[in-house]
């Protein structure tokens, strides 16, 4: 029984809990619809290395580029050095093309603080950068809602809406 069901307000327990579910849910509804698209992925925040190593896991043969300012993961999940983009995301994402080399099929976005006026200004520098970085028929799939021209948001489940979690795509 969810907490609405409980009479009670969700609690950050509660909100943890359905954003790791609605992550999970999302990257492997996105993993099963990227596959006519070609490209790398974009991992936006390799934190501990949890959803690297679950994109890893369930794209096997795709090759995935990870963003964070610092690498504090778990060793066991750290990219190579040549998928280990270092520095500030607004300034990394905005110079990548000539080492990733293409666009990616998939930007999964998980910078997010919970922070309702951090969020929206990470948002407004980060939303023309990753739009620009998205193929087409492309996928971004974010912890923070991005108001991003020419994509479609898809609608989003109960769990994903407690859990703060949005998916864009870029139509072909
Ligand atoms: C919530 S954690 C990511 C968790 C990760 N996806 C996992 O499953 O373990 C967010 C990460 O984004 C990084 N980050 C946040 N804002 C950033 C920025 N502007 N530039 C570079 N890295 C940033 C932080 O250093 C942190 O490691």
């Amino acid at each position: 029984m969810n907490a609405n069901e409980m009479g009670r307000r969700a609690s950050r327990l509660d909100i943890f809990i359905a954003r790791m579910e609605a992550q999970k849910a999302f990257i492997e509804m996105v993993a099963g619809m990227i596959d006519g698209v070609e490209g790398p992925i974009f991992e936006l925040g390799l934190g501990n290395g949890r959803t690297f190593d679950h994109l890893r896991e369930i794209l096997p043969g795709r090759e995935i580029f990870v963003f964070d300012r610092s690498v504090t993961a778990h060793p066991a999940s750290i990219p190579d050095g040549d998928h280990m983009i270092i520095g500030e995301i607004r300034d990394t994402l905005a110079f990548c093309a000539p080492r990733v080399g293409c666009k990616a099929a998939l930007i999964h976005c998980d910078l997010g603080t919970g922070d309702p006026t951090a969020d929206l200004a990470k948002a407004a520098w980060l939303a023309p950068l990753i739009k620009e970085h998205v193929a087409p028929g492309g996928y971004v799939a974010t912890g923070i809602a991005l108001d991003m021209d020419g994509f479609e948001e898809i609608p989003r489940s109960e769990a994903a809406e407690l859990g703060r979690y949005w998916l864009y795509h870029k139509p072909k």
